[in-house]
């Protein structure tokens, strides 16, 4: 995409309302009135037909009549009149239109909504919007919205698909002290989505950071794809997280909210850092816009108060970066910055008599040496020191170290003077919270963003080649039968096909045959029922294992017919599968679905009980790099038993790691005839020896007659 498309939209040289009006309390007199208070630069027209001037400045009866160019128009008008607006706009040569009306697919009128994109599609012009308050920007004095005012300035900028919240924020940008550049409101996201706005972001010299509140994805490819390729840390907040929250979700935007799996592995796949709620949003942001990411795991915390420094400890650990013990030259040297009863293990104790001195010069020292990856500084408020000058001694020891590419987060345990030194502090580009854990919660996203971007460069191994064409083979006999799964026997040789290690099976029509089979693949053997009309095969009685001689398979040949037949008369059976007896290990599922935001996408769990009972498993959009498929194996609750536990072997993790790659490449090779499949269960023996698919289903995809 040309990035530079949005500019007319997002930092317009000149701005028309639609529906601009001289009554106050309506929005078309609020938004002109917030254009003239931010102090915006621009030309401003008014657009109204029956209203000669408003707010001091000439108003037009529709922006034809406006003598120069339009860069974008707000458009107020109620939302009858907007498709009619966007003819005018389109004919006028605007470049964008803020939609700040309600009324569209929001509350189900898709067609409307459609309609207008259709007409700006024609003309080229992008949409913000509708149903949103408008976009904001402290570099461009621009409010070009009805929100109050401009949000305190910042370095980071907002994208939210909510208004309310967006208006909520703004004002508390002012109290919590975290400032942004712009806030743009994304609403029905009918045209310009989350990915079209990071990526201009990317290039917005006034953004260090983006921040996003995020209800559903309509797209959640190019979100993914905007977030692989964004340079500037990407923090979301996603709502709609519960069962309950993600049906109001669907509501409130007519968008679809995905499962919160999903989201968090799309997450970690796009590189975008999450936060827990909103108070969470604003403190990681103000860590990410201020501060580089932490590039290794060796956190120094410097306090002067054991008690803020155990907090920070737990912390520390409950986040994901738990403390070392310093190396021996460093506390060797803050030793000489303490008193005798000190600690420098690390937390850091100066004690409570550390002054400025004591915290400049073990800040300054800590924050060079090569060892210290990330810094936190903690103070509690005494009666011997003055908040404000241990912040100044904290930023001369940053300053004067000369590292730049390095984390440092502060908290200040007190009161009033305690705050506005930590405002002093974030003012100077120091992140500063009010409590131990909100500022080694921040270093954390410090942290991840660094990690997550490692994750990002990560290569996707190979489709098998020819694979398509084999599966395509398959899929086409099935529907030609007139049928929409397969046969497990035909859905293995589809997993085949793409290099997943499927257990030997063959189809008997005989008991003689059977037999036959049996001999060939080798006793023992496992029958099994085929046919499209019985998919769950134990519960037809259609299935026997441990078939160890040629008796044996005569018996369950017979057996498994007549239970089959008994189970649903009608039902169409193509034969016998006789497979090999795979030995036993330890059981673990594939799945596959197509998520309505992020398409296909696969689901890795331990098998059994804890897929049933425990729902322990683990999502990723396809496709998949082997370090994500890694990561999927340890961040299941089961990964101990993968790992090995209580003397046991630990499992073949490469093996499923290349397992999982190969189905995902399946799956969005094969997105278009795929709708459901799963790998259960799949039997993992020790490191080494790999594993086996040993049953397999796949659902197709309905063709529209
Ligand atoms: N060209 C120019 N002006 C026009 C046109 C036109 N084609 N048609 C009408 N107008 C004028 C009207 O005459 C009126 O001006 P006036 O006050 O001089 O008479 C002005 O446009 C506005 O039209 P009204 O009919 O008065 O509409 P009103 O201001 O009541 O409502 C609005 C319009 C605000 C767009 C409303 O329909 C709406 O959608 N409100 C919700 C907006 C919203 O909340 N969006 C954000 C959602 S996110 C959140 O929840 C915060």
């Amino acid at each position: 995409m040309d990035k530079t498309i949005l500019n007319g939209l997002l930092r317009p040289q000149s701005i028309a309302v639609v529906g601009a009006s001289a009554t106050p309390g309506k929005i078309g007199h609020t938004v002109i009135k917030n254009l003239i208070d931010s102090g915006y630069a621009g030309k401003i027209y008014p657009i109204n037909p029956s209203a000669p001037e408003i707010l001091g400045l000439k108003c037009y009866a529709s922006v034809l009549d406006v003598p120069g160019a339009i860069d974008a128009a707000a458009i107020t008008v109620p939302a009858k009149f907007v498709p009619g607006v966007t003819e005018e706009c389109g004919k006028k040569g605007v470049k964008g239109l803020i939609i700040i009306t309600s009324g569209f697919s929001e509350v189900g009128d898709r067609d409307l909504e459609n309609k207008i994109i259709e007409i700006a599609r024609h003309y080229g012009t992008r949409i913000l919007g509708p149903n949103i308050v408008g976009t904001l920007s402290n570099s461009d004095k621009l409010n070009a919205s009805f929100a109050p005012f401009l949000p305190l300035p910042g370095k980071s900028s907002l994208i939210s698909q909510s208004g309310a919240l967006l208006i909520a924020m703004d004002a508390s940008t002012y109290t919590r002290r975290v400032g942004f550049d712009k806030l743009i409101s994304i609403g029905n996201m009918a045209d310009v989505d989350f990915a079209d706005i990071i990526e201009w972001l990317d290039d917005d010299a006034s953004t260090t950071c983006v921040s996003l509140y995020i209800e559903g994805l309509k797209n959640g490819r190019s979100f993914i794809e905007a977030g692989r390729k964004a340079t500037k840390p990407i923090i979301a907040l996603k709502s709609g997280v519960s069962a309950h929250g993600a049906a109001a979700a669907a509501s409130h935007t007519g968008s679809l909210a995905g499962a919160a799996k999903v989201y968090g592995a799309a997450f970690q796949q796009a590189g975008v850092i999450q936060a827990t709620d909103l108070d969470n949003l604003f403190d990681r942001t103000l860590a990410l816009s201020l501060q580089s990411p932490m590039k290794g795991d060796n956190l120094l915390i410097i306090t002067n108060g054991g008690g803020v420094g155990v907090l920070a400890t737990d912390s520390a650990e409950r986040y994901g970066i738990p403390l070392k013990f310093a190396p021996a030259d460093v506390q060797a040297e803050l030793k000489k910055h303490m008193p005798e009863f000190g600690s420098a293990k690390n937390p850091v104790d100066l004690t409570g008599m550390a002054g400025n001195e004591w915290y400049e010069e073990s800040v300054r020292y800590s924050f060079a040496h090569e060892w210290v990856d990330g810094l936190v500084v903690l103070y509690c408020e005494t009666a011997m020191t003055n908040p404000l000058e241990i912040a100044k001694a904290i930023k001369s020891a940053v300053d004067s170290s000369g590292v730049t590419n390095k984390p440092i987060t502060v908290s200040f345990v007190g009161g009033e003077k305690s705050e506005a030194a930590m405002q002093w502090l974030v003012e100077n580009g120091i992140p500063a919270y009010g409590a131990p854990d909100l500022a080694v919660n921040a270093m954390a996203a410090l942290r991840e963003y660094a990690k997550i971007k490692e994750y990002a460069v990560e290569t996707i191994p190979p489709t098998k080649a020819g694979a398509r064409e084999q599966a395509l083979k398959i899929i086409q006999g099935a529907r030609n039968e007139g049928r929409d799964s397969l046969t497990e026997i035909e859905a293995k040789a589809v997993f085949a096909a793409y290099g997943l290690p499927v257990t030997s099976t063959k189809l008997a029509k005989t008991e003689d045959d059977a037999v036959a089979l049996a001999k060939e693949v080798g006793f023992p053997v496992v029958m099994k029922i085929v046919s499209p009309d019985i998919l769950h095969k134990s519960d037809a009685g259609g299935v026997k294992v441990n078939i160890k001689d040629e008796a044996a398979a005569r018996e369950a040949f017979r057996t498994i017919i007549a239970n089959a037949k008994n189970y649903k008369a009608s039902a169409n059976i193509h034969g016998i599968a006789v497979q090999e007896m795979a030995p036993w290990g330890t059981e673990v599922i594939l799945g596959s679905t197509n998520d309505p935001s992020f398409g296909p996408t696969i689901m890795f769990g331990l098998g059994g009980i804890f897929v049933e009972v425990l729902k322990d498993v683990t999502f990723r959009v396809t496709p998949v790099s082997e370090g994500q498929a890694m990561r999927m194996l340890s961040e299941i609750r089961g990964a101990p038993i993968l790992a090995g536990v209580r003397g046991e072997k630990a499992r073949d993790r490469k093996a499923m790691a290349e397992t999982i790659c190969a189905y995902s490449n399946m799956i969005l090779d094969l997105a278009d005839e795929i709708a459901e499949s799963d790998a259960n269960p799949v039997l993992v023996y020790e490191e080494g020896k790999g594993l086996k698919v040993v049953d397999a289903r796949i659902i197709l995809k309905k063709i529209a007659a």
